[in-house]
């Protein structure tokens, strides 16, 4: 007679227990994969997507009567973003007008209209732009930066503007004319002065 092997108590579960805990970890592991490469998917998105059209919004600016030829006005958008509306032209459609981001490319400078010049002007590092934001001079003539553009359009003699309102809470908001730029804004804001030493004013 021979004698069967009796396995130890419960050693024949142990390939059923072995193949349990391999699927188990490879379900985990890949919920986990699934599970970063989804929110790395969604932060990706939010960068190289930033804006869907659902994410802009046309805004009242200002009654176009109110700037004549040479004329600019400083515009916080809903978001906080700051740009220079310029009229340009007198032919009586929105392209006489150009809205450009108001905030120098280079090192964040608040950037201004100068109609005696026909330029835009960086104080910071006397970077300049011509009427259509393209950087021609200073760092940002040498950089080949410009300032960003924004949609325009007239309706009923007022004109509108589209910015973006991904980041607001409430959708709501309104953005406004806050006046022209006041040129060099104090340190924390303008990188300049900001590094002047202790003692020695601006
Ligand atoms: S920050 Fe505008 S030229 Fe440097």
């Amino acid at each position: 007679m021979t004698a069967s092997k009796v396995a130890p108590d419960g050693a024949e579960n142990e390939p059923d227990r072995r193949r349990f805990l391999t699927t188990a970890s490879s379900v985990a592991m890949g919920a986990g994969l699934a599970g970063g490469y989804g929110a790395f998917g969604a932060i990706a998105g939010r960068f190289l997507y930033p804006a869907r059209p659902g994410d802009r919004q046309w805004q009242f600016v200002i009654e176009t009567g109110r700037l004549s030829l040479g004329d600019s006005v400083l515009y916080r958008g809903p978001s906080g973003e700051t740009i220079n509306v310029t009229r340009q032209a007198e032919g009586g459609d929105e392209a006489d007008f150009i809205a450009l981001s108001s905030t120098c490319p280079h090192l964040g400078c608040q950037v201004h209209w100068e109609g005696q010049n026909n330029r835009y002007f960086c104080p910071c590092h006397n970077g300049t732009f011509d009427p259509a934001g393209v950087g021609t001079g200073g760092p940002p003539g040498d950089a080949g930066m410009a300032l960003p553009r924004y949609p325009l359009k007239i309706d009923g003699g007022l004109l509108f503007i589209e910015v973006p309102t991904a980041q607001l809470a409430d959708a709501s908001a309104q953005g406004e004319v806050i006046d022209r730029a006041p040129g060099v804004h104090g340190p924390g804001h303008d990188p300049c002065l900001a590094c002047q030493p202790k003692g020695r004013k601006a």
